[in-house]
């Protein structure tokens, strides 16, 4: 019962995604490299009260770079502006939030990549030397004033760090990946996250979940929150392996994670395609989806769990992926590529 009142104190009973996000570095789970490297910078920075140097997190959604960009101002005791990339248009909409710095306070960028040339390059100056010009008036009549901003940091979170310009990229001091998170990583974040929630569930109901979490804090979360919803609904509230396989079993989520769309790509591309190799397009014709959703959505949890591989002719399924679906692979020759996608396979395809 104490530990109940704790938790009430600790978690606003606002929106479950707030209340689920650690507030304090100690909190997170996993990322241990990162979090090491964290310590000792925001250690230093502190003692030589100086801000924090440029910070850049990459890596997949639901990771933790939104996380750790709000628990790092809070270790360091200073205040946070958030701002995103794609609505920066230009230079004018990232005045405001240079001028409104404090002292080593930080800003947040989201989706950097996606900030047009001309801001990527006013940032320049204001990570380098903390200093901005801006132009008053127009034509002849122009002028220049050079202002100088207070110290700070700037973190920069980016799902694409292949598309940063090699300029910025360099003017970031610490530049971390974030990589997926391990079952048992998973597992003590779903059983952390539903003490939170004031969840019953028993320890192999929490593994059960992170099992099906595609190796994402963000997707655990998610299939622990509908799974709460469907203890409370068809049961006594209570969650044990049996009501996590049911839950997910109607929403489609199998044993791996795959959702049905995943399911429906390999079905389609060994049913169809004869296994492979095929063409992006070809296989998303066939689907009615756009080849964008295949690539960025579906294709990257198949290929990390070595479901499928991606050739220079196209896609092709992978012996796991045959033994997923208990489907047998074709024996013959002319299963390895004079199939019906022959004529389709695409050259290599970039990210
Ligand atoms: N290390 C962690 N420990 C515990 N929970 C975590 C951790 N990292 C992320 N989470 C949980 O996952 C959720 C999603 O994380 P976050 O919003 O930081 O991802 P992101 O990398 O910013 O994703 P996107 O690229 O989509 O913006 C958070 O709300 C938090 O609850
Ligand atoms: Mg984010």
């Amino acid at each position: 019962m104490a530990r109940e009142s704790i938790m009430q104190s600790q978690v606003p009973s606002d929106e479950n995604d707030a209340a689920l996000r650690p507030k304090r570095i100690a909190d997170m789970i996993g990322q241990s490299h990162v979090i090491a490297v964290l310590r000792i910078a925001i250690d230093a920075a502190k003692k030589r009260e100086e801000p924090l140097g440029h910070i850049l997190f990459d890596g997949p959604p639901g990771l933790g770079k939104t996380t750790f960009a709000t628990c790092i101002p809070r270790e360091m005791g200073v205040s946070v502006q958030m701002a995103s990339g794609p609505a920066l248009k230009a230079p004018k909409d990232i005045i405001p939030y240079l001028t409104n710095l404090e002292d080593r306070s930080v800003l947040f960028i989201d989706e950097i990549h996606r900030m047009p040339k001309a801001v990527e390059e006013y940032l320049y100056t204001a990570m380098e030397d903390f200093r901005i010009d801006i132009v008053l008036g127009e034509g002849v009549s122009a002028r220049t004033l050079n202002l100088q901003l207070k110290p700070f940091t700037l973190i920069g979170a980016t799902t694409r760090a292949g598309m940063l310009s090699g300029p910025l990229r360099d003017r970031f001091q610490i530049r971390e990946h974030l990589g997926f998170y391990t079952h048992a990583e998973l597992t003590s974040i779903v059983e952390t996250n539903a003490k939170k929630l004031k969840l019953q569930i028993s320890g192999d109901a929490s593994r059960e979940i992170a099992n099906r979490s595609r190796g994402t804090p963000r997707v655990a979360n998610n299939r622990l929150l509908w799974v709460r919803d469907f203890a409370m609904s068809q049961s006594d509230g209570s969650v044990d392996r049996d009501i996590v396989q049911r839950a997910m079993e109607m929403t489609g989520i199998d044993e791996l994670g795959l959702d049905r769309q995943d399911r429906r790509y390999l079905e389609t591309l060994m049913g169809v395609f004869a296994g492979g190799p095929a063409g992006i397009e070809a296989i998303a014709h066939t689907m009615n989806v756009p080849s964008d959703t295949l690539v960025d959505e579906v294709e990257p949890f198949l290929l990390r769990s070595e479901l499928i591989i991606r050739t220079s002719r196209g896609r092709c399924a992978a012996p796991k992926g045959y033994q997923h679906l208990k489907i047998s692979p074709p024996q013959d020759d002319s299963a390895s590529g004079n199939s019906a996608a022959g004529d389709d396979a695409l050259p290599l395809f970039p990210e």
